[in-house]
């Protein structure tokens, strides 16, 4: 009998400690965007070597002296989730903070640094995702970021508010810094051979001026939205179009959409997947598709990687009506759209690189 009760109170217990901890999840990004904010791992960059706390709190630039020990407990969480480490410091028995990959990616004068992403950790896309409830009981609105913006579209709001959208935007780009340089370096095979990519959706051009760099023989096109790309400079094989994905996309040997048709439904995707198709048909040669975009394998394991994916997914849910895509529905897709064949690449972490043939 005693045992009995001890494994319901053990049960009871850990029931209560799944629950919390699923609750108190939200303190993590909100760690890392204080820590970001302040400029902590620009700041221990710069002292070149492990920093002790009250190091680190004299050089934060505006930091009130007196919260040091509320700093030692933003960093022993930031520690404890592998943003930095505790290290000896030489000839002392000191122990200061130093960098670990994760951190040193957030460096701000970092070549790929991932610092304007962690900007996206913003209200304005956090609010909806405390309105689920009331959109799943919501007939009228497609996502809950309509349902909060009273019917309006992210990319509607976008044009709005200039100065989100420009953070959105630098976010943007320093997620593609970071896949442009392993593209590049590890997967030139994908763009070897072609004459010319039109970078659809291409954002202000990261991804595009990267390929432009490393493969001269290739004239690239980014096409976006007016707002997005009004202004930019091209360069000998790099140009800047305003245009609606959806309306037309220039003829070329490859059609490269990085992280687009996750932001779509099923439909939409079809259609942008076709308008890819007539783009690369009417070049004249059997041209490809190329997308950059996760395949979800949540029944292989419960990793953590999976785990990552399937809130991706529910974040494309929230604000665009995406979403995150098993291989059988990215191939339903392709079939859709008219497509004989495809390849997929894992080669990109939590991504992969999908060819796609007509
Ligand atoms: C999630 S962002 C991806 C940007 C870029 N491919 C990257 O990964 O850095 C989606 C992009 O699609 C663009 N977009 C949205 N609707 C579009 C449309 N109808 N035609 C062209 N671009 C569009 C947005 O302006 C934005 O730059």
């Amino acid at each position: 009998m005693e045992m009995v009760n001890q494994k319901q109170s053990l049960e009871l217990l850990e029931a209560e400690a799944q629950i919390w901890k699923q609750m108190l999840n939200c303190i993590n990004p909100m760690s890392l965007k204080c820590a970001t904010e302040l400029g902590i791992p620009d700041v221990i960059h710069k002292h070149g070597g492990p920093m002790t706390l009250l190091e680190l709190v004299d050089a934060l630039p505006g930091v009130d002296k007196a919260k040091a020990d509320c700093m030692y407990r933003l960093m022993r969480i930031l520690v404890h989730s592998g943003f930095f480490v505790l290290e000896k410091i030489n000839s002392s028995n000191e122990e200061g903070y130093s960098l670990t990959p994760a951190s040193r990616l957030l460096v701000g004068d970092h070549p790929m640094s991932m610092k304007p992403y962690v900007s996206q950790i913003h209200p304005i896309l956090l609010d909806p995702m405390h309105h689920w409830s009331r959109w799943f009981q919501d007939a009228n609105n497609p996502t809950p970021f309509h349902t909060v913006n009273n019917g309006m579209s992210l990319w509607e709001l976008k044009e709005r508010h200039p100065g989100f959208s420009h953070l959105f935007d630098q976010s943007m780009a320093s997620d593609t810094s970071v896949v442009a340089d392993v593209i590049t370096r590890d997967c030139r095979q994908v763009f070897e051979g072609l004459d010319s990519l039109v970078d659809v959706g291409g954002g202000t051009g990261t991804l595009a001026k990267a390929i432009a760099e490393a493969f001269p023989q290739i004239h690239c096109t980014v096409l976006d939205l007016a707002p997005v790309v009004a202004g930019m400079d091209g360069t000998k094989n790099l140009k800047y179009i305003e245009g609606n994905m959806f309306e037309y996309i220039p003829p070329s040997d490859a059609v490269l959409l990085k992280w687009i048709l996750h932001d779509w439904s099923d439909e939409k995707s079809v259609e942008i997947l076709k308008k890819c198709k007539e783009a690369i048909t009417s070049n004249g040669k059997r041209g490809k598709v190329i997308l950059i975009e996760m395949v979800v394998d949540d029944e292989r394991s419960n990793t953590e990687s999976v785990e990552t994916q399937l809130q991706f997914d529910m974040i494309m849910m929230t604000l665009l009506g995406g979403k995150e895509r098993k291989e059988k529905e990215w191939a339903n897709l392709f079939s859709g759209a008219g497509f004989q064949g495809y390849r997929i690449y894992p080669i990109l972490g939590l991504r992969s690189i999908i060819e796609i043939y007509p």
